[in-house]
C-alpha cells in the first residue's frame, strides 16, 4: 500500500502549534507580527493565492496587510511601495505575489526587499545565507516539503534524492535542503538527457517541472517517495478532467498509477499547496522574533 504524505494534515498541525507561538511573540513583545502581501494586477490565480494567505495569517494571528496595485504601475512606483514597507516597524515580512504583470521585473522587486523582511526566502541574500549553511529562512514550498518528510519520519540522510526542475523559488533550494539533510543529490531540468533513467534510480524524487501528469509508473522505481510540487487546472473532458464543467487539479505526476508501486507519495490537491501557505505563516513569525 501506497502511503499518502497529506500536507493538509501536516500544515493543520503545525498551525495549532503556530497559534501558541503567535500568542507567546503578542505577549513578548506587545505587538503581532505583520505581513504584508503586494498584489500587483489581477492574474486570477495570483488572486487566490493572495486571499488564501491573507485568511491564513487571520487564523494564527499575524496581522496582514492587502496592497493591491494596478498592472499599470511603474517599476520605480512599484519600489516605493515596497521602501515604505521596509521602513514600517509593524511589518515583519513583505511578500510581492509572483508572477508580476509583463513590463515589471520580478528580480528588481524582489530584491528590493529586505532581506530581513523576506519570508519568502527569495532574495538573493537569504538564498545565500541558505546555500552557505546559515539559513535564515527558506523557501516556503521546498522547506514544506522537508517538513512533510520529517512529520512522516521519511529518512533521507544517506538516500539518492532527485529534485526535477531548477527554479530559484522551488529545484535549487529543495537540493540544498536535501544536501543539508545528507541526501546524494541529482537535480534534472528540461535539458536532461532520458529523465527517466535519471528518476528511476532514486529513492526519494521531488518534482517540480511544472507539466501536467508527465511522470507515470515508468519514471519510478518501486518504493521511491514521491513529492509532487506542480499543479495544474485539467479542463473538463481533458483526461482525468471533472464532469459538468468542472475543472480537476492534479500535479506533475500521475498518481493513479502510482499506487502500489511508491512507498509513499504526496497528492494534488492536499499535498504540497497547504505546506507551502503554513511555512510563510512559519516564515513571517521567525523573522519578527529575530527582529524582536
Ligand atoms: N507565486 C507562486 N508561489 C509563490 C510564492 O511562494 N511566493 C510568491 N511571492 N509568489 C508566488
Amino acid at each position: 500500500m501506497t502511503q499518502i504524505l497529506s500536507g493538509l494534515v501536516v500544515a493543520e498541525t503545525r498551525r495549532a502549534k503556530l497559534v501558541e507561538k503567535v500568542q507567546s511573540f503578542i505577549s513578548k513583545s506587545n505587538r503581532p507580527p505583520g505581513l504584508a502581501v503586494v498584489l500587483v494586477g489581477a492574474d486570477p490565480a495570483s488572486q487566490v493565492y493572495v486571499r488564501n494567505k491573507i485568511k491564513a495569517c487571520e487564523h494564527v494571528g499575524i496581522v496582514s496587510t492587502h496592497h493591491r496595485l494596478p498592472d499599470t504601475i511603474s517599476q520605480d512606483e512599484l519600489h516605493t511601495v515596497i521602501d515604505t514597507l521596509n521602513a514600517d516597524s509593524a511589518v515583519d515580512g513583505i511578500l510581492v505575489q509572483l508572477p508580476l504583470p509583463k513590463g515589471l521585473s520580478e528580480t528588481l522587486a524582489t530584491e528590493r526587499i529586505l532581506p530581513s523582511k523576506d519570508p519568502d526566502g527569495l532574495t538573493s541574500g537569504n538564498l545565500g545565507l541558505l546555500f552557505a549553511g546559515r539559513t535564515r529562512v527558506a523557501p516556503c514550498t521546498p522547506l514544506g516539503v522537508m517538513k512533510i518528510f520529517e512529520h512522516y519520519k521519511i529518512e533521507v540522510e544517506g538516500k539518492s534524492a532527485v529534485v526535477v526542475g531548477r527554479s530559484n523559488i522551488v529545484g535549487k533550494p529543495m537540493a540544498q535542503l536535501l544536501l543539508e539533510a545528507n541526501a546524494t543529490v541529482t537535480v534534472a531540468h528540461s535539458k536532461t538527457f532520458d529523465l527517466k533513467s535519471v528518476t528511476s534510480q532514486a529513492d526519494i524524487v521531488v518534482v517540480a517541472a511544472g507539466r501536467p501528469q508527465f511522470m507515470g509508473k515508468e519514471f519510478f522505481k518501486s518504493g521511491s517517495i514521491i513529492a509532487d510540487v506542480g499543479i495544474h487546472r485539467l479542463p473538463d473532458g481533458a483526461a482525468g478532467g471533472g464532469p459538468n464543467g468542472k475543472s480537476k487539479l492534479c500535479g506533475d505526476v500521475l498518481t493513479s498509477e502510482l499506487m502500489n508501486h511508491a512507498q509513499a507519495i504526496t497528492p494534488v490537491p492536499g499535498g504540497v499547496g497547504p505546506m507551502t501557505i503554513q511555512m510563510l505563516l512559519e516564515n513571517t513569525l521567525r523573522l519578527a522574533e529575530l527582529r524582536a
